[in-house]
């Protein structure tokens, strides 16, 4: 019988590899290529510089995405890292090399939390850098491990090094801490890492806000890395706004102005801090801010009046130019 398959192996391996082929052209390259196709980047993102690419690498060799997702679910829990994602936001990951795959950023851990938006969330460079080398020195029960090959201890740090300002505690006995190459394009990468709006957000499920909402969670999510929880900041590092005068003046102006615009050399309780505040104003709308500054008003034992998104408002046109 000619088309015996027990009399002829050949056939019979030749028909399986042909209907192998078959389905996973189907259910898989087809897709694939379809969706390379289609999904363009959103319009208002940006390719990634090569000092943030080299970042990307980094982070990957690192194992940063064995703790980090960068996928954020359309669940309220997940509404404090950004805007659910959607397959858009990926659409300019492409393979590393001819030999190397796209890069697995998605993770599926979460142990450290989401950083699809970490450029948003955190855009200070110091802050970063402070985190890596040793993360207890800004989140005292981090279980984040130390990156320490990211840095060098130099006792003369050559000039155009970027030394980092660790709190003294964390800090070696000698020399200063000087961030390498390596660590400069990670954190590079880490402030690339901002969400882009969405064309249509009608058409996603966009999940309403538990934790944001309030005054404490904008504060745990925008501010208390660096002011800490308690509101007592880091010595030397970042400034206290429990018991801070310009926290409890009566008069609210200069504190919603410092979150509007952020802050830079100023001597606070008799210390200069060695770290740019960022401003918020781009980030946040007046609601927001009036909920942070009255949270930063009413808690830690500060108790001063409260007010309204018409302050900040009122605050936020007149310091325009
Ligand atoms: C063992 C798990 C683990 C690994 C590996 C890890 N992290 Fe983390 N990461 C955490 C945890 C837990 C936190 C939350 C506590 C903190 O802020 O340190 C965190 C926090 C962060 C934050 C702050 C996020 C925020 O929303 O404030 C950044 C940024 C970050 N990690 C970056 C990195 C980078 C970059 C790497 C790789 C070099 C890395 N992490 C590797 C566990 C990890
Ligand atoms: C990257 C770390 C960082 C983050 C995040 C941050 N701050 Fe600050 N903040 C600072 C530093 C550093 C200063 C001191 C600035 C200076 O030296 O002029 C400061 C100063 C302030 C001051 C003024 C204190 C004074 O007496 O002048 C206020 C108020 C304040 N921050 C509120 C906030 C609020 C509200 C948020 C969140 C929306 C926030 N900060 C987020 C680092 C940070």
């Amino acid at each position: 019988m000619q088309f015996d398959l027990y009399e002829r192996p050949a056939l019979l391996f030749g028909l399986v590899f042909v209907v192998f082929l078959a389905l996973s052209s189907v259910v898989a390259i087809a897709p694939a290529l379809d969706a390379q196709e289609k999904y363009e980047p959103l319009p208002a993102s940006e390719p990634l510089s090569p000092k943030a690419a080299h970042g990307l690498r980094v982070y990957i060799a690192e194992g940063c995405p064995v703790c980090h997702t960068q996928q954020v679910r359309s669940l309220a829990m997940d509404s404090q890292w950004g805007r659910p994602t959607v397959a858009a936001d990926y659409a300019r990951l492409r393979g590393m090399s001819w030999w190397q795959e796209t890069p697995g950023v998605l993770g599926s851990e979460r142990v450290g939390p989401d950083l699809s938006n970490i450029g948003k969330r955190q855009p200070s460079e110091a802050w970063q850098l402070i985190h890596l080398f040793n993360p207890r020195a800004v989140s005292p029960w981090s279980v984040m491990p130390r990156f320490r090959e990211l840095f060098t201890v130099d006792a003369e740090p050559p000039a155009g090094s970027v030394v980092v300002p660790v709190p003294q505690r964390f800090a070696p006995a000698e020399g200063k801490v000087v961030a390498t190459e390596r660590a400069l394009a990670l954190v590079a990468y880490l402030a690339s890492l901002k969400q882009a709006p969405l064309g249509q957000p009608s058409q996603v499920n966009t999940a309403p806000s538990i934790v944001t909402g309030t005054g404490a969670g904008l504060y745990a999510v925008n501010c208390a890395a660096c002011h800490q929880p308690t509101g007592e900041g880091v010595p030397a590092t970042f400034p206290p706004l429990k018991g801070d005068p310009l926290v409890n003046a009566a008069d609210a102006t200069a504190h919603i102005a410092t979150v509007l615009h952020g802050a830079e050399g100023r001597v606070i309780g008799g210390v200069k801090y060695p770290i740019t505040m960022p401003p918020f104003g781009d980030q946040l709308d007046d609601e927001q801010i009036a909920a942070i500054v009255n949270h930063e008003r009413t808690s830690w034992g500060n108790h001063v009046s409260t007010v309204t998104a018409s302050d900040v408002a009122r605050v936020r046109k007149g310091a325009a130019p």
